[in-house]
């Protein structure tokens, strides 16, 4: 069983206001784009034989209600379009956690966090996102109802052929570590509890049943290796496709091993379980040089 390069899904950082770009010390070799940049990232893909990105933004203004997200100018925004000039697939992260000043992936008031403005804002943000021309949005704040929110705002507005790519059985985990160093979080909570607990599979099971119920077109299990068993019987309970995303711990862990094979042997491994599609900071060192 290979490797094939239309399987993997690069994650790219793209950050608002700056002109060079920085490099993320929990994550080697990864880097803060700036929007100039997204251009030369765009053609070192394609010679790597990639044609699949998920945009992540990280803005300068982060307040209460996530506003940044839906600017139509957004670093997001600009670089959805970007990529699209250059015919790459791409898919948004669609979260409040990256704009909020207190980087959970919910809108808080008096009462607590308001379910509703949530899912407001992320069917807003995924509005814009397909405005800007994204082929995918990916809802990532495991809030109970957010793919059919934005099922129904994409179809008011005209966007029925946007797809949803949702982080159904998205799991409270310690290897998104050198993630929120990459994003410069805000947050300085622990676990988050509104994920799943690590032994839940069949709550994972259930979510992604639910998700493909309301319309997801595909599901997202997160992180990928510590999570084997639950691709494989999400694949044979759902008819959509199965993503599995190798996360930021897990990159940097193999990493560390300083052998391009081991990352290679996991995304194997990950494949074998089943999965159709693997989101990996590897994708293009996987196939450096094989263009
Ligand atoms: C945003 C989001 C996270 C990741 C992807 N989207 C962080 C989180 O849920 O805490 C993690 C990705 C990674 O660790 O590589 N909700
Ligand atoms: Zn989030």
């Amino acid at each position: 069983m290979n490797l094939n390069p239309a399987e993997l899904i690069y994650p790219v950082f793209v950050k608002e206001g700056i002109t060079v770009k920085e490099s993320i010390d929990s994550l080697p070799g990864q880097y803060r784009h700036c929007i100039d940049d997204v251009d030369v990232v765009a053609d070192e893909l394609i010679q790597a034989g990639l044609d699949k990105v998920l945009v992540f933004g990280i803005p300068q203004e982060r307040d209460g209600q996530a506003s940044c997200a839906k600017n139509p100018d957004g670093v997001v925004q600009d670089a959805i379009k970007i990529f699209k000039k250059k015919k790459l697939k791409v898919i948004a992260d669609v979260c409040l956690c990256h704009y909020t000043d207190h980087g959970e992936c919910r809108i808080i008031d008096e009462g607590g966090i308001n379910e509703k403005l949530s899912l407001n804002a992320l069917a807003e943000i995924a509005h814009s996102y397909a405005r800007a021309g994204a082929d995918y949005v990916a809802p990532s704040a495991s809030l109970n109802g957010q793919v059919k929110a934005i099922h129904t705002t994409l179809d008011d507005h005209g966007f029925s052929e946007t797809k949803i790519m949702s982080y159904s059985a998205k799991f409270a985990s310690a290897f998104y570590g050198p993630y929120r160093d990459a994003v410069e979080s805000p947050y300085g909570g622990g676990l988050r509890s509104y994920q799943l607990p690590p032994g839940d599979r069949e709550g994972a099971l259930e979510r992604i049943e639910a998700e493909v119920g309301d319309g997801a077109d595909a599901v997202i299990v997160k992180p990928a290796l510590p999570y084997l068993d639950v691709i494989l019987e999400a694949k044979s309970r759902v008819d959509v496709p199965v993503v599995a995303y190798q996360v930021s711990g897990e990159y940097s862990a193999l990493k560390s091993l300083n052998s391009p094979h081991a990352l290679i042997e996991s995304l194997v491994s990950i494949k074998r379980a089943g999965a159709d599609y693997i989101i990996t900071y590897a994708a293009a060192e996987a196939f450096r040089g094989n263009g």
